[in-house]
């Protein structure tokens, strides 16, 4: 047996979102059916709405979220009905050749649910990163699923499932900031604001906030920013260099993804520092660099998926911190909205009006 609920689906290339009622199967062996009880809107909904991903329309989209395990298919574990989770879109596999050797966030071979959801003339949809979660209830496989305390705010620890794990991880697991670093972030969206919390978390005494917009500079302090620079009026470099004692950071994470910001990146670092790209580019764009700079500046230069986080380690290990008081989740919401304002939310962030807007169920 199946259900019928309502989602937010992108039918064609540029074309407005709309809810529309899916289908939603039962769930077969190892997959699981969540209600869904908040899920917050990140850029990358809005890249898929605009082809930016794949052509696979239509698209359920939506997939940073949080919500409770209503079913769950033959064969599963690990959660059980009733359970609080944050989804996940990297459900590690276990056996590949990067989980075999122990390091399980990169897996080369994520899991998502086998069968798929639909409209009700039985189209399929491709569901957004293997989730879905704009609508009431989605299928996914359980992997997906990580169990978090639920005394957390589902439209917070929900966050956890996308970009704020992009960020926390680009700094916490993938640059690995430690005590005492000098750390700068270009882009203080979601993601790079999340960069600078994690860095703040994880001990660095000197936080360089870079962004072209004073606003989101104005929001960076509040996630620990040291200092700010807005980078249409000042040279990016030459400001970090200047406010790492003439050097350059011990760490730089470049949230945008873009060449410019990849090049400021890699000249504000100190030499034998990390630059830590977490940012997404898009196919066309390049970049020329003197090799012997590559060579010459030392150092690591990395790049972030998820922010190499373990869903099973990093979401529970948060959620406490979030509980704690330690890591503000709720300074992300910019507002709360329903599931018809999905539209109106992708051009308030279009603009920047909004570090992230929150669908509530
Ligand atoms: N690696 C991952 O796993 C992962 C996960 C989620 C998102 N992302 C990517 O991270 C990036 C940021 O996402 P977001 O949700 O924070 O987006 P966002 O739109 O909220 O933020 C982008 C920020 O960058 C700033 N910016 C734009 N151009 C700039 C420039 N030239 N110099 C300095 N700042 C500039 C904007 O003013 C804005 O504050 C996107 O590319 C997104 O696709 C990556
Ligand atoms: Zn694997
Ligand atoms: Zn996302």
């Amino acid at each position: 047996m199946s259900q019928e609920v309502r989602g937010v689906i992108s039918r064609a290339k540029g074309a407005p979102v709309e809810v529309t009622t899916i289908v939603v199967p039962d769930p077969g062996p190892g997959e699981a059916v969540v209600r869904v009880q908040a899920c917050g809107v990140c850029h990358t909904d809005l890249h898929y709405r605009e082809g930016g991903i794949s052509d696979e329309y239509p698209f359920l989209l939506g997939h940073e979220a949080a919500g409770i395990v209503e079913q769950v298919g033959e064969g599963v574990t690990d959660v059980a009905p009733g359970d609080f989770v944050v989804l996940n879109w990297r459900a590690v596999c276990g056996v590949c050749r990067a989980c075999r050797r122990g390091r399980p966030w990169y897996c080369f071979n994520t899991h998502n649910a086998a069968q798929k959801m639909t409209l009700t003339d039985g189209t399929e949809l491709s569901p957004a990163l293997g989730i879905g979660a704009f609508a009431e209830k989605t299928l996914v496989h359980a992997g997906q699923c990580t169990k978090v305390d639920p005394a957390a705010r589902p439209a917070a620890v929900g966050l956890l499932g996308c970009g704020v794990m992009a960020g926390l991880g680009a700094a916490m697991n993938t640059g690995e900031v430690t005590r005492g670093d000098s750390v700068a972030v270009i882009g203080c969206g979601g993601v790079g604001n999340a960069a600078i919390a994690g860095a703040a978390l994880a001990g660095a005494t000197t936080i360089v906030a870079v962004d072209v917009d004073g606003r989101k500079l104005e929001w960076a302090k509040k996630f620990g920013a040291t200092h700010t620079v807005n980078s249409r009026e000042t040279d990016p470099v030459e400001a970090v260099r200047e406010l790492t004692g003439g050097v350059g950071a011990d760490v730089v994470i470049d949230a945008v993804g873009r060449p410019e910001t990849y090049r400021q990146a890699f000249y504000a670092r100190d030499l034998a520092g990390t630059v830590v790209l977490v940012g997404v580019p898009t196919p066309e764009m390049t970049i020329e660099l003197p090799l012997l700079d590559v060579f010459g500046r030392g150092g690591r230069l990395k790049s972030s998926w998820y922010g190499d986080c373990l869903p099973s380690r990093d979401f529970p290990m948060l959620t406490e911190l979030y509980l704690q008081g330690r890591l503000d989740l709720d300074a992300f919401i910019t507002e709360e909205i329903t599931l018809d304002q999905v539209e109106e939310a992708f051009t308030k962030m279009h603009h920047g009006d909004v570090l992230r807007s929150v669908v509530i169920f």
